[in-house]
């Protein structure tokens, strides 16, 4: 018997500096998981606290409203401890994240009295059918294409996150998030 996987209900995208990757993936995620119909919460943060409360670059929102996508109303924000108890499931967008997010939670759970953390880790490309487990690269000091290359990668990381979900086994949680059963 396959292992239930869990669909994510809360969903928090980090990179950097939450101002070009990590916003990009929010809103790609949030576009894709709604496309199928589901409610789930996706959020963005970043391992700095580089750009406290700005909005995302302007060459990431210019690359993203040419595919439909309006980053305008993000904010940026640093990862709080806090975030590894309200979400389900931090998706970093490179390996450098990953490991400083693997750090915060473990400075999270001594915060939090040994408390087990909510969250799971993984990189925004565990399903990616193009780059599998690759990093998102950083675009900040790069040029247009690697903005779109961005794009790229979120878009088909994405894609295969839902992919996942809605081959498994989800049933009972489909269920919990809309009320009703997902198909
Ligand atoms: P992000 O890109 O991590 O994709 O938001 C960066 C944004 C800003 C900086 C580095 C990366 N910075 O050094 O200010």
């Amino acid at each position: 018997m396959r292992p239930e996987i869990r669909i994510p209900q809360r969903i928090l995208c980090v990179c950097l500096g939450n101002i070009c990757r990590s916003p990009t993936a929010e809103a790609v995620l949030r576009q894709q998981i709604e496309q199928v119909g589901w409610s789930i919460t996706v959020d963005s943060a970043g391992t700095s606290n580089y750009h406290p409360n700005k909005a995302p670059d302007s060459r990431s929102q210019r690359y993203a409203a040419a595919r439909g996508l309006d980053l305008s109303g993000l904010r940026a924000r640093q990862v709080a401890l806090a975030d590894f108890y309200q979400f389900d499931l931090i998706l970093a967008m490179d390996h450098n994240n990953y490991a400083d997010l693997q750090q915060m939670q473990s400075m999270a759970v001594q915060q939090y009295a040994g408390r087990a953390p909510r969250a799971q880790l993984a990189l925004m490309s565990e399903h990616d059918a193009i780059w599998p487990q690759q990093a998102v690269p950083d675009p900040y000091y790069g040029a247009a294409q690697d903005f779109e290359r961005v794009l790229d990668q979120c878009f088909s990381a994405a894609e295969g996150w839902v992919k996942f979900w809605r081959s498994s086994d989800h049933t009972a949680s489909a269920t919990v998030i809309r009320g009703q059963a997902c198909d």
